[in-house]
């Protein structure tokens, strides 16, 4: 039975951003032959390189980064990453020959435009040299921050035929910044969204976090104000989050009425403004919406993640290297990266089983306002998805609704989003994330 009460009381509790989380992975029994799994007749990956850097740990992130660096530590970690694209090259082999494989290639983090200039034009490099990658045809997207985006950094990606560039701006108002421990000075902040304004770049994206301790409805709408200035194709929004772990965990409560109102004001103001809402936290500009409304096929899109934090996926098997959140165990992973000689291998992460495939792909698609298709799903999994009750409950509670063969989330459907999600956590998932140990 599910209790109504406890969906409604939290709207914020947790962000599922991929199920199942790294914090339910666990060694393999079994090592897996890359090149066994990546075997089949495959087209259409993305690539995915994360580089775990920033200039400083904002208070609220429990992401796999560090801001203790140096030079010499990001360079010997984009060597690495070529040591691992020479590896990928291995495990593809001939699938790479006259083929441009990977058709999307992600950088992120972290804050990947943290390396300098010379390391991201050898690791771009070395994917058209070793996967013949071909930038005219795949999308290269990066994640950045004002601090590490400069003039130079964006002309080298701009070479590469850079498709989408998101930047974490968070708050305009420089008490709410420094509530929440991001060091990001206010006229760096607005040199590099002038930055990006006068760049053609495709896809132009920021993000927000509202929910900050001390933080109006007035200086929110001066940031919602600022953001649409800017007339960027997208903007996310988020909700604060307080993690475990993380430098705000015990030093913020939140206010959740206040976030409630936060958020009906902010998707009223946007969509008053030309953005049209896709998700609890995306926003798209109407003059995009061919190219960034949500496209069902992204259901099935495999990913192979290099670096020290990144995700593979291919069909029901996970992988990655370890997860942590505290420093000094971040730390070691990283050192062990730099160490690793077997990038062949998939030692650790989690082997989906039917019910946890059919789960992912109901929480991927309900809450999008492509919903899921009821014959998608009856097709793929040859069974009917009301095997899962939460699905009549949310139809109930007025959370969804069908439209066509379609399940729709409404209005309060998107604002309970992550509540949503919960409800198709398996218990399995569920206690691997209770027992995980860093
Ligand atoms: C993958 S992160 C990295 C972006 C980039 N490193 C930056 O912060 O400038 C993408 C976004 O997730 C959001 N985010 C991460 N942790 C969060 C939390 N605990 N609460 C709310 N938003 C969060 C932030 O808005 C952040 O910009
Ligand atoms: S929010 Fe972005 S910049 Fe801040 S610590 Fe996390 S990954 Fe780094």
């Amino acid at each position: 039975m599910i209790d109504i009460k406890e969906v409604l009381e939290d709207p914020y509790k947790n962000y599922i951003y991929s199920y199942p989380h790294k914090m339910s992975y666990s060694k393999f029994d079994k090592k897996i032959n890359l090149k066994d799994l990546w075997n089949d007749d495959i087209s259409d990956l993305t690539l995915y390189i994360h580089i775990p850097f920033c200039a400083n740990k904002c208070g609220y992130c429990n992401l796999f980064s560090t801001s203790d660096i140096n030079k010499d530590l990001l360079d010997k970690y984009s060597y690495k990453l070529i040591e691992e694209i020479k590896a990928i090259e291995e495990i593809f082999g001939l699938k790479l020959k006259n083929n441009n494989l990977f058709s999307n290639i992600v950088f992120g983090g972290g804050t990947p435009t943290i390396l300098s200039e010379l390391n991201l034009k050898n690791i771009l490099e070395a994917l058209k040299l070793y996967l013949n990658i071909d930038f005219s045809k795949s999308k290269l997207s990066i994640e950045t921050s004002p601090k590490t985006l400069n003039k130079s950094k964006l002309e080298l990606l701009k070479e590469y035929n850079l498709y989408r560039i998101s930047i974490g701006i968070q708050s305009f108002n420089e008490n709410e910044l420094i509530n929440i421990n991001r060091l990001e000075p206010l006229d760096k902040i607005d040199e590099s969204l002038g930055l990006l304004k006068n760049n053609k770049i495709k896809i132009r994206n920021l993000d927000l976090i509202y929910g900050i301790e001390n933080q109006s409805l007035e200086s929110f709408e001066y940031n919602l104000k600022k953001a649409i200035s800017y007339n960027f194709e997208e903007i996310y929004l988020y909700p604060l989050y307080i993690r475990e772990e993380t430098y705000l965990y015990d030093k913020t409560k939140k206010n959740i009425d206040k976030m409630k109102h936060l958020y009906d004001f902010a998707c009223e103001f946007l969509i008053k403004n030309n953005y049209i809402q896709t998700s609890m936290r995306n926003f798209i500009n109407k003059n995009v919406k061919k190219e960034l409304y949500p496209n069902y096929s992204c259901q099935e899109n495999n990913m192979i993640g290099i670096g020290c934090g990144a995700r593979s996926y291919k069909d029901n098997i996970h992988y990655s290297r370890k997860y942590a959140r505290l420093n000094k165990n971040i730390k070691n992973i990283i050192n062990d990266y730099l160490q690793e000689n077997d990038f062949l291998h998939a030692k650790h992460g989690f082997n989906l089983n039917l019910d946890e495939s059919k789960r992912r792909y109901i929480q991927k698609s309900i809450l999008k306002i492509t919903g899921l298709n009821l014959d998608d799903f009856k097709n793929k999994f040859n069974c009917d998805p009301f095997e899962y009750k939460e699905l009549e409950f949310l139809l109930l509670n007025q959370f969804l609704i069908k439209e066509g063969n379609s399940l729709i989330p409404t209005k309060k459907g998107l604002a309970y989003s992550d509540s949503i999600g919960n409800l198709f956590i398996s218990n399995t998932v569920k206690n691997k994330m209770l027992n995980f140990k860093e």
